[in-house]
């Protein structure tokens, strides 16, 4: 699976989200070092701050069907730009994926790739607790 396919699949998973409020569709897909895809689409609920996002939605079925081991997540939305992860699914994919790529694609189907530790520099860890 390269990144172009995986970058698909996070459009694909655009479908299943649940957006009833913004509108605003966003597909992940994650990728497992086996080579298994987890999908996962924004979910939003009537209370609006309960809201997950598409890459948390992946990484907690992910993780709740026992993987641990992680290559690379993708990042699909309805913006024509390429959609980065929002603040607190950077900690949460750095916390439960280590230091992954992070494709983005947009709507010219260009791909960007960068490393989850660029985008959360200094990042708060598990070395920290044992400090
Ligand atoms: N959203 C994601 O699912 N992932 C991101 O990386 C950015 C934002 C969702 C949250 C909310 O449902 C909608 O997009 C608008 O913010």
């Amino acid at each position: 699976m390269n990144n172009r396919q995986l970058a698909e699949k996070a459009v694909e998973a655009k479908k299943i989200a649940l957006p009833s409020y913004s509108n605003f569709h966003v597909g992940s897909a994650l990728l497992t070092k086996e080579g298994k895809i987890y999908l996962g689409g924004n979910i939003e609920t009537p209370s609006y701050s309960l809201t997950i996002c598409a890459e948390r939605t992946a990484i907690f079925k992910a993780i709740s069907e026992g993987e641990r081991n992680f290559s690379a997540i993708a990042i699909a939305s309805d913006s024509p730009d390429y959609c980065p992860p929002c603040g607190a699914c950077r900690q949460v994919i750095i916390d439960l994926c280590g230091n992954i790529d992070v494709i983005m694609i947009n709507h010219k189907n260009e791909i960007k790739v960068v490393k989850i530790s660029e985008l959360l520099p200094l990042a708060f860890g598990d070395e920290d607790l044992k400090k």
